[in-house]
């Protein structure tokens, strides 16, 4: 990816040429029809209830992501509704388990491929960029239970084999690729991210972070041979986005905050510069954790990638008093409250000038190209009776991506050099936390209640409009 133009606008100006505007959203959190065309299970298809509760023996009644929104019979009508208010890009996973239903096989599963490049057609016949997560949360189900997920070393060379396939088929339609969904999650999440079975609180850091290593391997792994396979493809990471604040000015609380950001800047400093930074190295030495790092790893992480994506919902604090430490509620990586902030419903506390942050500081810090691929607000939605028809009035939501996108904006003027926005759940989907349809997203609401009763009709919400009008003004309504 080459540097953008050195004419950067200023404060007030529209977002530059060739800004992408669109949504995004995850294989396992919309299509549905888990076992249909010869898919095989995936690590969500056993969390009927998100993170809150340990997964299941198998699929159960009630976990809504075996069907979701049934997008996988309905994306010509979705992405009809996505050209209509006007995106440029779209983000989507491809489900591992419906390329290789096991991950371990040799050939991949045809009917799972064939979904995709008809996707794709769809896609490009409306004229959006499609934007494909390889691996996003969803490792297939058997990698988990027969070989313990990431903590073992033969999954880097089944992804291998899986990216070479998508490469191979699909390379020369995409061009923009992100390896695995917000990679740092992996540290709190180790099964939803990590494949990874044994809980959290009985894992030792030593197989914990073996699995970081194993990702990080298998990602600059994915970058080298897109190189060889795909020569047009760009890849990229994709990180947890979160500043940590001190929660006060005490100089400890600052060490504190500067400390517990690093956990997070060690993936994308890897990613990169192609090698361990010298904190990590010394933190995992200190707490006994000896990596299995072969000279082959060594090599094959200088493959570095071409451009930075992230998730951006929330900032937290940090202090280095025990007894102020209380963690809040928040995405997959939490933290202490900010007493300045308010929080949405869910307890995710809204913070647009923390996206400003992240941007200037992951530009300083990498410079190489930025991707918002996730941002949103996750809400209860009523659908009302209007004059034209049944909506929802979500000005909440509309306050949210404004102000969220009012502060991209405000960075691009401060020289970040900022490629594109992709709104999270531009349809409503199942929640990856919680698992619930009624934490909801979307520019388009979704007839489906948490207890799986609905039509799975689509609606337009007041967003919908809004975010069309934000696309066609190439973003210059964003005060
Ligand atoms: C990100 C994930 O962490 O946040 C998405 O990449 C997820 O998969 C999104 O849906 C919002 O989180 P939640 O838990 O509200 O769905």
């Amino acid at each position: 990816m080459t540097p953008a133009s050195i004419s950067r606008p200023l404060v007030g100006d529209p977002f530059p040429e060739g800004f992408l505007f669109g949504g995004a959203t995850a294989a396992n959190q919309i299509e549905g029809a888990y076992d249909v065309g010869g898919k095989g299970l995936s690590v969500q298809d056993v969390l009927p209830e998100g993170d809150q509760s340990p997964p299941t023996e198998g699929p159960t009644a009630g976990n809504l992501k075996l069907d979701a929104i049934d997008h996988f019979h309905r994306y010509r009508e979705d992405i009809a509704l996505f050209a209509e208010m006007g995106f440029t890009v779209y983000r989507f996973s491809i489900a591992w388990s419906r390329i290789f239903p096991r991950g371990d096989e040799e050939e991949p599963n045809e009917a799972g491929l064939d979904f995709y490049a008809r996707v794709l057609d769809e896609l490009e016949r409306h004229g959006i960029e499609p934007m494909v997560t390889i691996s996003h949360y969803e490792t297939p189900l058997h990698l988990a239970r027969g070989y313990g997920g990431w903590g073992s070393r033969q999954l880097i060379g089944f992804f291998e084999r899986y990216c070479r396939v998508l490469f191979e088929r699909f390379g020369h339609r995409v061009r923009y690729w992100l390896t695995f969904n917000e990679i740092n999650a992996v540290l709190e999440q180790p099964f939803m991210a990590g494949a990874i079975e044994t809980p959290l609180e009985e894992l030792d850091q030593q197989t914990l972070y073996q699995a970081v290593h194993h990702q990080l391997v298998a990602s600059a792994r994915a970058t080298r041979l897109a190189r060889e396979v795909a020569p047009n493809a760009q890849v990229g990471c994709m990180l947890l986005a979160m500043p940590i604040y001190p929660l006060t000015p005490d100089p400890a609380d600052v060490l504190a905050a500067q400390q517990a950001e690093q956990i997070n800047y060690a993936f994308g400093d890897v990613h990169c510069r192609g090698y361990y930074p010298q904190y990590l190295v010394n933190r995992l030495r200190r707490d006994g954790v000896e990596l299995e790092i072969t000279e082959q790893d060594r090599i094959d992480l200088r493959h570095t990638v071409d451009f930075v994506s992230f998730s951006y919902y929330i900032s937290v604090c940090e202090t280095a008093d025990p007894e102020r430490r209380v963690r809040g509620e928040g995405n997959f990586l939490g933290g202490v409250p900010n007493p300045a902030l308010a929080a949405s419903e869910w307890g995710w506390q809204i913070d647009p000038v923390g996206l400003r942050v992240v941007l200037n500081a992951y530009w300083d810090r990498w410079q190489k190209p930025l991707f918002i691929v996730e941002n949103g607000v996750g809400a209860v939605d009523t659908v009302v009776q209007t004059d034209e028809g049944p909506t929802v009035l979500d000005d909440d939501r509309i306050d949210f991506l404004h102000d969220h996108l009012s502060q991209a904006r405000k960075a691009i003027a401060d020289g970040v050099d900022l490629r594109g926005f992709a709104a999270w759940g531009c349809i409503d989907l199942v929640s990856a936390s919680t698992a619930q349809m009624s934490k909801r997203y979307g520019f388009i609401h979704v007839d489906r209640a948490d207890d799986g009763t609905g039509t799975m009709r689509r609606l337009r919400k007041k967003s919908f409009h809004w975010y069309r009008e934000v696309i066609a003004s190439h973003g210059a309504v964003i005060g």
